[in-house]
């Protein structure tokens, strides 16, 4: 029977690059989807990017360009690294989208119509400098629990602690520095309260894995009991999003649109292909629907997005499967040791992306368990399973076959041991429906084990030696034995390997393969294309070199002082800086005289800066990742004069530029007021 099959990713913020971590869930997806596909069903893999909310709006305004066109350049910049990472969407679109307007405000019109949106006056922190309210990220302050100065208005980094944004001590805004005010304002609430005994019958139906159902019960209490609190979907101006219908000035949250986005993607697919989108959406929908997404955003997906949908008269997903976190050597991804890797920078140095691909996937067993990159295993288990076990077979075998046959095989349907390549077809298939990606590879190596074992004992080089006709057909047979187990072998890795499976297909001389093709073999007498080198070994200098381009540390030159430091109140007199050592520093004002990227460098741009001397300093600052070298020529800007030159990597650095930046965002170099000229001096 033919499924009909809608599965999602969850949509990337569009203000930052995708990195290794976001590619788990984009990898495990589209295997899930290719494998889906190659057994027949119909399937439609949707996603977009979530483009909505503060932190996008600031990054634009921040980079001296519209929302809009942020949103685009990030597009264009996510489409590139998902095509180059083989990840295939049947439609990657965005939640800034005329679809997705309608859907949302029609959603939310369906819930108001319900009795399900209320409305309730609250005090929020709100910026008197930038005249806007303050989502809590965007207030620090002192932890009211351990006193640490400049934490989160949600949670404290330094002692763990949660607590609301009033009651941090000395709170200030990390937009502007300046002391927040409370300010009334009214806000709409989804009533979740309300959804609660809905929400526990769809847990039941098995619509989450063990461990989130057991989160679920977390949340949900038993029956009778009441532990949900109304969902605040509304904010004000002025907020980058969709204005919420009869409600001026008042704009949907982002999170409540994003995953109306995985709908709005849909409908945009459906007007191309001319899908009808209410037999995957309507409440009586036979299709199946399938969200994966990362355990840190079940919440969103396993309690709103099913509420919302339901009493807003729309089916519920069939499934969500959560995943969890990347570490990489056993650690959180991080910045100073270079293990948080772009996608791109990935692909400049490593280059295949079906190494990550295979490597994630046999880690990947659909549990919500972290899964862990180790480098050493990585380079190591690449280049024995698919270098030395895989493609080793053809490469052993492939050549007698045009040297001796003129490039046509025997038919081998009747051969035992290709036959038993076969025999677990259809565990394989299971594991990898049932995500058990781990499960399937380990399988497959299995096979591949036999097959080399089959090969190692015909010893097709001994034989090719030996003369007469018993000789030559055996070599014949054993060759040909050998590649059907290797065409037998790349059917299984397709979902995971689909550039490799291409280049294949296309040496043996096959259609594109369908899972059922499993059943069948290469005829007798079947022509096949000379052999040439399918994939070679990665040199762990590969991954030295990336590491060591991705180190924070290399880019010392941007300072990075916390964007309202004067805000600290220094405590003891050890604290303090005397005027005198404060004046040893030499600051000026340059001009940015050019401006570009460094062959090799992850974080650095060189520039050359006029402080009024005779011939411009060079200096190798780590503001590559906001911006574009472009934009910065012409611009003044705040350097310290007075630092000894150090000897880099790529050249000698003759003083550092000044930018602000923390978890939030940055770096964000400085700019004086009209009138300072290249060389004055601040102070
Ligand atoms: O956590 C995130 O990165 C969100 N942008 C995911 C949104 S998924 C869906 F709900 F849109
Ligand atoms: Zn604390």
């Amino acid at each position: 029977m033919t499924r009909k099959i809608l599965v999602t990713s969850a949509l990337p913020y569009a203000n930052g690059s995708i990195h290794l971590g976001h590619l788990v869930e984009y990898i495990q997806t589209d295997i899930w989807v290719r494998f889906l596909k190659m057994q027949g069903h119909q399937v439609h893999y949707v996603c977009a990017d979530d483009t909505h909310g503060t932190p996008i709006m600031l990054r634009a305004e921040k980079e001296g360009i519209t929302p809009e066109a942020l949103i685009e350049k990030v597009h264009a910049e996510h489409s590139q690294d998902f095509a180059d990472f083989l990840v295939e969407f049947d439609n990657y679109y965005s939640t800034n989208s005329e679809e997705n307007r309608q859907l949302a405000s029609q959603i939310y019109l369906a819930l108001r119509d319900n009795g399900k949106i209320v409305s309730k006056t609250i005090e929020q922190f709100y910026d008197p400098a930038k005249q806007m309210f303050l989502p809590d990220r965007f207030i620090k302050g002192e932890c009211p629990k351990c006193h640490a100065k400049d934490q989160y208005g949600d949670s404290c980094e330094a002692c763990g602690a949660t607590y609301n944004p009033t009651e941090l001590i000395n709170p200030y805004s990390a937009v502007s520095g300046a002391a927040p005010v409370r300010k009334q304002t009214e806000h709409f609430f989804f009533k979740l309260s309300d959804c609660a005994d809905f929400l526990r019958d769809w847990t039941r139906k098995g619509s989450l894995q063990n461990e989130a159902a057991n989160k679920m019960h977390e949340w949900l209490g038993d029956a009778g009991e009441n532990k949900l609190s109304d969902w605040d979907i509304s904010r004000d101006a002025p907020y980058f999003g969709f204005e919420i219908p009869d409600a001026p000035g008042k704009y949907f949250y982002v999170w409540l649109d994003a995953p109306i986005g995985y709908m709005a993607s849909f409908k945009n697919l459906c007007t191309r292909l001319g899908l009808d989108f209410d037999a995957y959406w309507g409440q009586h929908s036979e299709a199946e629907l399938y969200h994966f997404i990362g355990k840190d955003i079940l919440y969103f997906h396993a309690l709103f997005w099913p509420a919302m949908l339901q009493y807003a008269g729309y089916r519920t997903p069939s499934q969500v499967f959560a995943h969890g976190f990347l570490t990489v050597n056993g650690e959180k991804m991080s910045k100073s040791r270079g293990t948080f890797v772009n996608a791109r920078s990935y692909l400049e140095h490593v280059k295949n992306p079906e190494y990550l691909r295979y490597y994630y996937a046999a880690k990947l067993n659909g549990s919500m368990e972290d899964i862990d990159l180790n480098l050493d295993d990585f380079v190591a288990r690449v280049n024995s399973d698919l270098v030395g076990k895989y493609i080793n077979i053809a490469s052993r075998t492939a050549g007698f076959i045009h040297k001796r046959f003129d490039g046509k095989l025997l038919g081998m349907s009747q051969h035992p041991v290709v036959n038993s390549l076969r025999q677990t077809a259809q565990d394989i298939a299971n594991a990898y429906e049932q995500r058990d990606f781990s499960r399937a590879l380990r399988e497959i190596m299995r096979l591949a084990d036999v097959a080399n074992a089959f090969v190692a004992e015909a010893e097709p080089w001994v034989v090719a030696k030996q003369e007469g006709d018993v000789a030559a057909r055996k070599l014949h047979e054993d060759c040909s034995a050998a590649l059907e187990m290797f065409r037998i072998l790349t059917l299984y890795l397709k979902p995971a390997l689909p550039k490799l499976t291409a280049q294949i297909e296309q040496f043996l001389n096959i259609p594109a393969m369908q899972w059922a093709d499993i059943a069948n073999s290469m005829p007798d007498g079947h022509p096949i294309q000379e052999y040439q080198h399918l994939i070679t070994r990665i040199d762990a200098k590969q991954i030295e070199a990336m590491i060591e381009a991705n180190k924070q540390n290399l880019a010392p030159e941007a300072a990075a002082p916390a964007p309202a430091a004067a805000q600290k109140n220094p405590s003891t007199e050890a604290d303090y800086l005397s005027i005198d050592d404060f004046s040893k520093v030499d600051l000026r004002i340059a001009k940015i005289v050019s401006a570009e990227h460094v062959e090799g460098a992850e974080k650095l741009l060189k520039l050359s800066l006029d402080i009024g001397e005779a011939t411009p300093r060079q200096v190798f600052a780590g503001i590559k990742s906001a911006y574009d070298p472009a934009t910065l020529v012409g611009r003044l800007t705040v350097m310290v004069a007075n630092l000894a030159p150090r000897k880099m990597k790529f050249g000698m650095s003759e003083g550092m530029v000044l930018a602000a930046s923390d978890e939030q965002g940055g770096p964000f170099i400085l700019s004086p007021d009209a009138g300072a000229q290249p060389g004055m001096r601040v102070k």
